[in-house]
């Protein structure tokens, strides 16, 4: 029936009887999404594979037989929030897209997000991991698990398997993702008893570490928890080894360190880094097994998480949005989503349209993530 309203409607505008009540985001035809990622920049690293993922399921989606098509249209936010506002202009208001995946940067999701809300178009963030970004309103969701979930089970992983008493938090305090994952860490790490013996920070774009990192080293840590994005991330795994703080003195990570570039960009220093996420390429699932194959074929590498939760996310996107006409209908179509089947697992919204799923923690091993203690 829905589908013949669709057909219905398309005919009736295409002869332009109500032609001021079309939505152009709308059509028999494809749902127009738009991917906001960041393809250059600091999150590039990241950005690049969300792309991968989306492109992926789109593809697959769109040959599936008889289905509703998506018409894909994807904006870089260049990793900074000022163009992630020009393309979430150009998207609602230019493209008059159904539903925005993205923005990659929690720091970026802040400021765009509103917009999307005020408009009444839907958000789904797919590596936001931020708090407070689905506070911002009605229409905004993410499947990306928040650090507030998946840190408290990193600590107390890393606590059992290596015995931490003593540790050093080091983070950006800049940025709305690292200080977040900051805030998090602190309160689980004093929760846990696991004392703090000082915190260092850095700000985007740094480059040296070297001030902090000797003193952190000085202090003679158990570990050092750190909130950074990738770029950061590598600089820091490097230049800690580099000064002569011991792969003994592990190094736990959030979200951020979450992505082969890491490995890639420190290399051997990466060895040993802990890091907590929602997803490992390991997962048996059926459809995880069947993403891992096809991703690796299609760009002769294996994916990561960034691609594992956009590649889900078009899937949740595409559920909701398929039999909607209009984007109130998306939103609604949204918050009714519950146990879908996805590489994440069987998939709902909890009640703040956040994501609810089991984190794991993961270590780099043989310049691989490896599920923790594995
Ligand atoms: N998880 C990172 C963020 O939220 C990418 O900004």
């Amino acid at each position: 029936m829905k589908r013949f309203n669709r057909l219905l409607f398309a005919a009736v505008v295409s002869v332009g009887f109500i032609s001021t009540a079309v939505n152009p985001a709308f059509s028999a035809e494809a749902i127009k999404i738009g991917f906001v990622f960041s393809m250059t920049g600091g999150a590039a690293a990241y950005g690049a594979t969300q792309k991968e993922g989306a492109e992926l399921a789109v593809e697959q989606i769109n040959a599936a037989a008889g289905g509703v098509k998506i018409a894909p249209i994807f904006e870089d936010d260049a990793s900074v929030p000022q163009q992630g506002t020009n393309v979430y202009n150009k998207l609602i208001n230019g493209d008059k897209v159904a539903v925005i995946i993205g923005p990659t940067l929690s720091n970026t999701a802040k400021i765009t997000n509103p917009i999307a809300q005020q408009i009444g178009v839907t958000v789904l963030g797919v590596s936001n991991t931020a708090g407070g970004i689905t506070e911002i309103g009605d229409y905004i969701f993410r499947n990306s698990l928040t650090e507030a979930v998946v840190i408290p089970n990193t600590i107390k992983v890393a606590k059992e398997k290596l015995g931490l008493k003593k540790v050093v938090l080091f983070y950006g305090n800049d940025d709305a993702f690292t200080k977040s994952g900051a805030d998090v860490f602190r309160k689980v790490l004093q929760a846990e008893g696991i004392q703090i013996l000082s915190e260092q920070t850095f700000a985007k774009g740094d480059r040296d570490f070297s001030p902090q990192l000797t003193q952190i080293k000085s202090q003679n840590p158990d570990a050092v928890v750190c909130s950074a994005l990738v770029e950061e991330a590598s600089g820091i795994v490097n230049q800690a080894r580099q000064l002569g703080i011991p792969k003994t003195v592990r190094i736990i990570g959030g979200n951020g360190f979450n992505s082969p570039a890491l490995i890639k960009n420190a290399g051997d220093a990466s060895e040993g880094v802990v890091v907590g996420a929602a997803w490992n390429i390991s997962s048996t699932s059926p459809l995880n097994v069947k993403f891992v194959d096809d991703y690796t074929k299609k760009y002769n590498r294996p994916p990561d998480q960034f691609a594992a939760q956009a590649f889900a996310g078009v899937h949740i996107a595409y559920q909701a949005a398929k039999a909607a006409d209009n984007r109130k209908a998306i939103r609604d179509a949204m918050v009714k989503i519950k146990g879908l089947d996805t590489l994440l697992g069987q998939f709902s919204f909890t009640e703040g349209r956040d994501a609810d799923h089991t984190p794991v923690v993961q270590e780099v091993k043989g310049g691989k993530f490896v599920v923790f203690g594995n």
